[in-house]
């Protein structure tokens, strides 16, 4: 039996030139070197300089990943963005991507689901191509973090940072068995009732401002590695395959204690956890293409590997999805 499968086809990625150590940081808040990066695994993040906004990263990793693809802005039907730091409260990110790539067709959103972004909008541009509703789809997750921090509080400014990764996903033919190219399973959840661990302190309803970003970091954490692991098992589930025959898990990089401790848990090799902690920050739904896009170019996901991508953020949401590349 033939069936349609969501393929990745291409992918890039993009990072602000700007670095900020995190010695740099400790010149600021009453932090250290030391403390984040054996608490976390962080040693530096990219920041947006002025006026570079999230548009401006979200375009640059679109273009890279239809490059890699191979494809036109007039072969696409959809643009999707995951991200929760727009340029404006509206319009999305999404039509803004499409006026400057030249895309005058088709149909383009953003999704919002923070650092899980990425999961939903691969979940979102799945079920469109399955759907047949749309053959080529651009996915970006893209943010500016940046300009959410409260850069006196040290249990979050150190956290974050900034940055774009894209896929071009298309239609294209499988068995219907687990040695198909393309996209398994996703599988989203949130839990609403979890507001008060992760949220911003603004909107456009009640403050008019953007507000900050204000986190019980030690309450997101007891939460993360059960949710991760119990998602990524369903994601698995009646797709034909076990968690030992992933090859490269991806995850959402927010804690390096988190992508060691879900390896555990699930009784799989760290090695296979791929990690851009140190280099990246967490970059909310920006992190999962960035770690994706530095595996593809140092040749470690390679075509036919099993790869498991998942995240957890604010609502709280989490999820995976698993594919093979
Ligand atoms: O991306 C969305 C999902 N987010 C996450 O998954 C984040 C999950 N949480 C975490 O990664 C960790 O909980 C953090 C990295 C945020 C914090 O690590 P922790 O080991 O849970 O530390 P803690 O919050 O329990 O703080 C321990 C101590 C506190 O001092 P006292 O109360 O023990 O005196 C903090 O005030 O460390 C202090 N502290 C810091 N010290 C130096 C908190 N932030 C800092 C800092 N530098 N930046």
């Amino acid at each position: 039996m033939s069936i349609i499968r969501s393929q990745v086809i291409g992918c890039g990625a993009y990072l602000p030139d700007r670095i900020l150590t995190n010695a740099e940081l400790a010149k600021t808040v009453d932090t250290s070197d030391e403390w984040i990066a054996s608490r976390t695994g962080i040693r530096r993040r990219h920041i947006a300089k002025d006026g570079e906004t999230t548009v401006d990263l979200a375009l640059k990793a679109a273009e890279r990943a239809m490059a890699d693809a191979k494809i036109g802005a007039d072969q696409l039907d959809l643009i999707v963005v995951a991200t929760t730091t727009p340029n404006e409260t509206f319009p999305s990110v999404a039509t803004s991507v499409q006026a400057r790539l030249g895309m005058t067709r088709g149909a383009a959103f953003d999704v919002q689901a923070v650092c899980s972004g990425f999961i939903y909008g691969m979940a979102v541009a799945d079920n469109f191509i399955k759907a047949a509703q749309a053959k080529t789809i651009l996915l970006i997750g893209a943010e500016t973090m940046s300009r959410l921090m409260d850069w006196t509080d040290r249990t979050t400014c150190v956290l974050f940072g900034d940055g774009a990764g894209a896929v071009v996903l298309q239609a294209g033919e499988g068995k219907g068995d687990s040695t198909d190219r393309g996209v398994f399973n996703t599988k989203l959840y949130s839990d609403g009732r979890l507001h008060d661990l992760l949220y911003v302190d603004g909107g456009p309803s009640t403050t008019g401002t953007a507000g900050h970003l204000r986190m019980l970091g030690k309450e997101v954490f007891k939460h993360a590695v059960i949710n991760i692991a119990d998602s990524i098992e369903a994601a698995v589930r009646d797709s034909g395959v076990t968690v030992a025959d992933i090859d490269w898990f991806v995850p959402h990089q927010a804690n390096q204690r988190i992508l060691d401790a879900t390896a555990r848990r699930l009784k799989v090799p760290a090695e296979r956890f791929i990690s851009t902690i140190a280099e990246h920050g967490n970059t909310s739904a920006a992190s999962v293409p960035l770690a994706l896009d530095v595996a593809v170019n140092d040749g470690r996901i390679k075509h036919g590997d099993l790869v498991l991508l998942e995240a957890m953020g604010g609502g709280l949401t989490w999820g995976a999805a698993l594919l093979r590349w």
